[in-house]
């Protein structure tokens, strides 16, 4: 049996919880293990949710670790607390599967290091780009290609706004309402206005491309609070799409990038990507150009992110390996040693 925890029951929590009680049958051929949801982690007991067992819901850490979870979904939100809890999970040899973006961008090097001294691991696909398998593909099948640009949409909230704005002529602040309404914007949707959480999606994927942290703090962004109607018309009579854009270029000095608005030319493949709605480009020097398109953001596509995340990582650590997410080619100790 796989005892299995949850740390939020909001979007994503919820999708994940959802998935997994009604694809329970599928998940145990899979995994090889029954599964059984424990214990749910939520901060406010008083918020009606009829689909879930009154029994399961904690509104303290203690009582949820006291329900021996083996693995451990984590979809709350920011640095603190979940920085304390996830700490604590993985020192006690407990795997956790992330979606949050922000605390893998400012913690997920220590993170990374205390699961591997514990011998266990820390997986987090869902927190970039929703739905679509980038890490995956980025740690599996391009590993012997130089990565020497990604490009993309990140942020499905803010595609979702710059779509309608642009297609619809509707108000910013109307469609900022119903991005939060569908679950796509974060609970303080100032993370997706003004930029930071495709940075921070930015930073994860510079550590995947160069195996390691330390140029997270050189990458910048800007966000959309400063678009207005009329950028879009003038956009429009110019044939141009207005699109909040992740650039990372790998240089002789690491990588350098930025998230930003930018006006696209109609061939742009970025320029067609609309709504909620996530791509990133990638160039290898082998392959060429590859483009990853899927949904960005919502409760299912970040369920499936995570739920792949389980059934790869249990398999593999079933089989007697840790999953790692080093994607360096310069072995880990050494890594560690040039960013203390
Ligand atoms: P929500 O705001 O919908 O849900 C957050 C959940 O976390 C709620 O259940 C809330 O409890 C719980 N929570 C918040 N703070 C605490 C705390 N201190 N202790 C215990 N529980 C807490 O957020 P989302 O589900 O949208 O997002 C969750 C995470 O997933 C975020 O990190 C986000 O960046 C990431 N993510 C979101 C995606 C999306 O499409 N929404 C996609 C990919 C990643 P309560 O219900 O009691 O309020
Ligand atoms: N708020 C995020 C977005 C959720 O809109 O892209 C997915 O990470």
């Amino acid at each position: 049996m796989l005892r299995i925890g949850l740390l939020g029951l909001g979007t994503v929590g919820s999708g994940v919880y959802e998935a997994i009680s009604t694809e329970k049958e599928r998940l145990t051929r899979l995994l090889g293990d029954e599964v059984e949801v424990v214990s749910i982690l939520i901060k406010n007991s008083r918020k009606e949710r009829p689909h879930v067992p009154r029994e399961l819901l904690v509104t303290d850490f203690k009582s949820f670790v006291a329900c021996k979870p083996d693995v451990v979904f984590e979809a709350i939100v920011g640095v603190d607390p979940a920085y304390f809890y996830v700490s604590y999970l993985l020192e006690n040899s407990i795997p956790v599967i992330s979606a949050n973006k922000e605390l893998i961008a400012k913690r997920g090097h220590r993170l990374e290091q205390i699961a591997r001294q514990a011998g266990t691991y820390l997986s987090y696909e869902a927190s970039v780009a929703g739905g679509i398998p980038i890490l995956s593909a980025l740690k599996t099948s391009l590993l012997f290609n130089q990565i020497s640009q990604l490009q993309g949409i990140l942020n499905g909230t803010t595609n979702y706004i710059l779509t309608k704005m642009s297609q619809e002529g509707k108000p910013f602040s109307d469609v900022l309402h119903e991005a939060q309404a569908l679950g796509y914007a974060e609970a303080d949707p100032t993370a997706d206005i003004e930029g930071w959480d495709a940075l921070y999606k930015l930073q994860i994927l510079a550590y995947y491309v160069t195996g390691t942290w330390e140029y997270s703090a050189t990458l910048t962004c800007r966000g959309i609070t400063g678009v207005e109607p009329w950028h879009m018309e003038v956009a429009g009579q110019l044939g141009l799409t207005l699109k909040l854009a992740a650039l990372l270029t790998k240089t002789a000095r690491g990588v350098e990038g930025r998230v930003e608005p930018v006006f696209l030319p109609a061939e742009h493949p970025l320029s067609q990507v609309n709504g909620v709605t996530n791509a990133i480009m990638v160039t290898g020097d082998l392959v060429g150009q590859l483009v990853f398109q899927g949904p960005g953001a919502g409760k299912k596509p970040t369920a499936s992110a995570m739920l792949e995340d389980l059934v790869f990582c249990h398999r593999q650590f079933k089989a007697g390996y840790v999953p790692s997410n080093n994607v360096s080619l310069i072995p880990f100790e050494e890594n560690d040693a040039q960013q203390s």
